[in-house]
């Protein structure tokens, strides 16, 4: 009894703590009923419009749009067949593969309609109804248009079909019921497609399309919620993916790329590095590899018009200091190999990371490997300094001439710490605080 009591006394004392939560509850099981109801589940209607080119040129767009929305990047393995899936997605709740989506009639979607497909891209459903993850990214592809959604489908068509079934997925209970994504779902997902806005030009309309619709910049750059949703009133301030940091982008000056100038951003987004930017590594060099490198001249010059046009916020993660405490140390002074006071760091930097980067970290053999002025050397949390050290970079197709290898067998946490701490320093003149510890947590994110 007296249990039942001084729970209602917390509960009372407390009153004002209980409101959100519990109308949250009631809200989102409010919601959950609802969207039984409403959930577009039926196959909608689809039709091209009758400014949809035909034939070869219907598959030369529907080309184009696959490779601007990436959907190889997601649909393939390291080094598999394209598009066959089985890909593996690792979430705390377990781990889901990809399907295959060449036209394979048993395996792939070879005997869905375009009805069908244009539900599954645009609001997450599966040819029997079923709830698809959001790990598709429909949150964003649902703002494409329908003809856009049909030249994708069209290309995919002429695909090889190819017979492979991706292993089973592996969830807890409850998210391995896919019914619970629609609630979610109803909340989360936007309704409609993308509406140009007559005030902005059509470079920005085009723009704010590739960015928020096809090229999904926000699945990887904005924050997410505790359910999992993106923060849009954060909107690509920056996110995490796979232990990486994904950038604040938005024109903030401090911490966005409200800095950068056109070209550095047209040079990083379709070469993977700009001089004084340093390179773009892990999901981001794969996007860019896969999809980014490929697009046009003007839709690359229009993401930067829309990007700069973002309302600057400060980063979701903190902002990099961009204070020196330290002098910056000459980053062009010979490496004299009997000088005593050498540390750890340094020397470690000279037998594993040297060869590639120089000294002065302008890069050897190739312009990927020049570091300098890279974000992250500049994180005072040096996030994706210590993933590149432990995890190395590659471009995710199996080219190898440029990866740079993944050092966490190596070395111990100790060594790594120091490393990290001494490229810090030494490239950026601040005194790197990452301990062993840090690197212990960065192992197993
Ligand atoms: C960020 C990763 C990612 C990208 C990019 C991506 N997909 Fe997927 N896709 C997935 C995952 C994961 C699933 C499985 C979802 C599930 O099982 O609930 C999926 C499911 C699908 C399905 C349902 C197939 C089935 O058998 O149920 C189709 C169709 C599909 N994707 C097509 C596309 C197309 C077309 C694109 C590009 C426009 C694309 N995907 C881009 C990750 C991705
Ligand atoms: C699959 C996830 C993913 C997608 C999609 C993605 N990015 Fe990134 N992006 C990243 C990651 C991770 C980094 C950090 C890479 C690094 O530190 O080397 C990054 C870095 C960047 C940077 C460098 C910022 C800096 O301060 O150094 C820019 C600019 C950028 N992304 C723009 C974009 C744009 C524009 C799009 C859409 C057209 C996009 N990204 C799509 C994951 C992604
Ligand atoms: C075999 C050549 C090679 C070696 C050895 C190498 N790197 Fe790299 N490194 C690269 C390349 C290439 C890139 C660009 C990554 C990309 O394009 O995906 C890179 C990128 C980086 C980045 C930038 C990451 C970013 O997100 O901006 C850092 C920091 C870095 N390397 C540090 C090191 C350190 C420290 C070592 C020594 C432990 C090292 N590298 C060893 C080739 C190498």
């Amino acid at each position: 009894m007296s249990l039942v009591r001084s729970i209602f006394r917390l509960i009372l004392l407390n009153w004002r703590r209980f409101v959100v939560p519990l109308t949250a509850v009631v809200v989102v099981g409010l919601l959950g009923a609802a969207a039984f109801f409403f959930w577009p589940h039926g196959l909608p209607e689809v039709a091209a419009s009758p400014e949809q080119p035909q034939r070869d040129e219907l598959i030369a767009k529907g080309k184009y749009l696959t490779i601007a929305a990436d959907c190889e990047a997601c649909h393939t393995t390291p080094g598999g067949e394209a598009f066959v899936g089985g890909l593996a997605f690792k979430l705390p709740f377990g781990t889901m593969y990809s399907p295959n989506i060449t036209p394979d009639p048993e395996t792939g979607i070879g005997t869905w309609s375009d009805a069908e497909f244009v539900r599954a891209v645009r609001s997450g459903v599966g040819k029997h109804g079923e709830d698809l993850y959001p790990a598709f990214p429909y949150t964003s592809y649902a703002l494409l248009s329908t003809d856009d959604i049909l030249a994708i489908r069209a290309y995919l068509k002429t695909l090889r079909p190819i017979k492979y079934t991706p292993p089973e997925n592996d969830l807890l209970f409850p998210f391995n019921q896919r019914y619970v994504m629609r609630s979610w779902k109803l909340l989360f997902v936007p309704w409609g497609q993308y509406h140009n806005d007559p005030a902005k030009s059509e470079a920005w309309n085009k723009g704010a399309y590739l960015v928020e619709a096809l090229a999904h910049c926000g699945e990887c750059h904005t924050p997410r919620g505790l359910m999992f949703q993106r923060e849009q009133g954060k909107a690509l301030s920056g996110g995490a993916v796979d232990g990486w940091i994904a950038w604040n982008i938005t024109s903030d000056k401090a911490s966005g790329i409200g800095s950068w100038s056109d070209e550095e951003i047209a040079d990083y987004l379709s070469r993977g590095h700009a001089q004084g930017r340093g390179p773009a590594a892990a999901a981001m060099r794969q996007a860019i590899e896969l999809s980014l490198s490929k697009l046009t001249k003007a839709d690359i010059g229009a993401i930067t018009t829309y990007l700069r046009d973002v309302p600057a916020q400060s980063a979701s993660y903190g902002t990099p200091t961009t204070a020196s405490v330290v002098p910056a140390a000459q980053a062009s002074e010979p490496w004299n190999p009997h000088d005593s006071k050498e540390s750890e760091g340094e020397r470690i930097f000279e037998g594993a990371c040297a060869s590639c980067h120089g000294w002065d970290g302008s890069g050897q053999n190739t312009t990927r490997a020049s570091l300098t002025g890279s974000h992250s050397i500049k994180d005072p949390t040096a996030t994706n300094l210590l993933r590149i050290i432990l995890d190395g970079s590659s471009d995710g197709v199996g080219t190898p001439t440029t990866a740079m290898p993944g050092f966490a067998d190596a070395f111990s946490d100790a060594e790594i710490a120091a490393l990290a701490n001494y490229v810090t320093e030494h490239f950026d003149g601040r005194k790197g605080t990452v301990t062993p510890r840090d690197v212990a947590k960065a192992r197993s994110p």
